[in-house]
């Protein structure tokens, strides 16, 4: 009987030991792990403070960032919430990731109410990149100078604003102006579907040379990284090799593994899934352990800018909402307890160690 008890005592230890983490996210890895913040998260919620604190070691701000958020009108900043950010990244020692200088989406109305040719054009995001920049100089370690100027499928350049007035130049003068304000941030250009969309991903690698042969001042890129249970896996090894090749700073920035489908546009999704069983939530764990690994196996040491998730819960995914989709992308639950995922994810990172 007494050999029984201590058989199992041994053996519910071990499974205690299986599921707790040897740590947390960030010490388990040899580069930056970050995740996605609301700003009112960091500055009011100590349960979602706690969480980051606990596992990241690099924020971005989900939208607070974006030109939309910030400037607002013309000749008017609202610097605020980036502020407040800023202080509390300074005062835990988390590396901040600027989130985004130009982006279609991100853009304000009062710019294109204002149908700007292309010098009045160049002058805004002249005056904003450099203000902007100027500002957090030193305390954002990295931007998003250029997100999502190419299509999915054909690789050609978006048709925003910036593009139909600048034309293709807008890219490299972003890049210039970002470098300008400071000097010392790595500047990524951030994309979506790169990891899948091999079209694109050769468009974007001949655009990142271009830039380069033109001593245009980009240093990183970003796979967004948005990706589904079913997305595949050689075409993403693929993919990181090749943008490992450039040299450049890799920043997986805004990972989230879904369940579901969508078609890419607001309320295209497509629900497969109702319920969340173990098996998919196993199978979820596997798929984030994976990616780490693929990461780790595809971006030597020194281009590890890192691995951010675009929210750690999924109580706040912005997939729902955008989509119109019931999932489950996150590797914590509604209810900030860690999924399967997490541990996942976490033995994922050991691996670079
Ligand atoms: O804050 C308002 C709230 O007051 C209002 O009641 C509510 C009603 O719609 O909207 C709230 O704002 C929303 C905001 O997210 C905060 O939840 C906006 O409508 C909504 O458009 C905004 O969506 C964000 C989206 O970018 C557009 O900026 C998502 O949170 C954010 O996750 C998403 O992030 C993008 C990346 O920047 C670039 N890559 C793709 C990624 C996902 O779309």
């Amino acid at each position: 009987m007494k050999t029984l008890f201590l058989l199992m005592a041994a053996l519910i230890l071990m499974g205690c030991q299986t599921n707790q983490s040897p740590s947390n996210l960030k010490e388990n890895a040899t580069f930056p792990v970050g995740t996605a913040i609301r700003a009112h998260q960091v500055v009011n919620d100590s349960s979602m403070q706690t969480i980051v604190n606990k596992d990241f070691n690099s924020i971005t701000l989900e939208n607070g960032m974006k030109m939309y958020a910030v400037h607002r009108s013309p000749n008017q900043y609202n610097w605020k919430h980036v502020d407040d950010v800023v202080r509390f990244a300074q005062q835990n020692y988390i590396r901040l990731h600027g989130h985004a200088f130009i982006w279609h989406s991100g853009t304000p109305g009062w710019i294109s109410e204002m149908q700007p040719d292309s010098t009045m054009l160049d002058k805004i995001m002249e005056d904003y990149i450099l203000t902007y920049g100027s500002r957090y100089k030193g305390k954002v370690a990295g931007w998003d100078v250029v997100n999502e100027a190419l299509l999915d499928g054909t690789g050609e350049f978006r048709k925003s604003i910036w593009y139909e007035t600048m034309g293709e130049g807008y890219i490299s003068r972003a890049f210039e102006l970002a470098h300008k304000a400071d000097p010392e941030a790595i500047l990524f250009y951030n994309d979506f579907n790169i990891e899948r969309d091999t079209v694109k991903l050769h468009a974007m690698l001949r655009m990142i040379e271009k830039l380069k042969a033109q001593d245009v001042p980009i240093s990183g890129i970003g796979f967004q990284m948005h990706i589904r249970m079913d997305t595949d896996e050689k075409t993403i090894e693929y993919a990181l090799k090749k943008a490992a090749e450039t040299g450049l700073q890799i920043h997986l920035s805004e990972i989230d593994i879904i369940f579901n489908k969508h078609d890419d546009t607001p309320g295209g999704g497509i629900q497969i899934h109702d319920e969340l069983t173990d098996e998919m939530l196993q199978a979820q764990a596997d798929k984030y352990q994976w990616l780490a690994e693929a990461y780790i196996r595809n971006v030597p040491p020194e281009q590890r800018y890192g691995m951010t998730v675009w929210g750690f819960s999924d109580k706040y995914s912005w997939i729902p909402s955008f989509f119109d989709l019931k999932d489950w992308p996150c590797i914590y639950d509604e209810d900030l307890n860690p999924k399967p995922a997490y541990y996942g994810f976490l033995r994922g990172l050991g691996t670079s160690k």
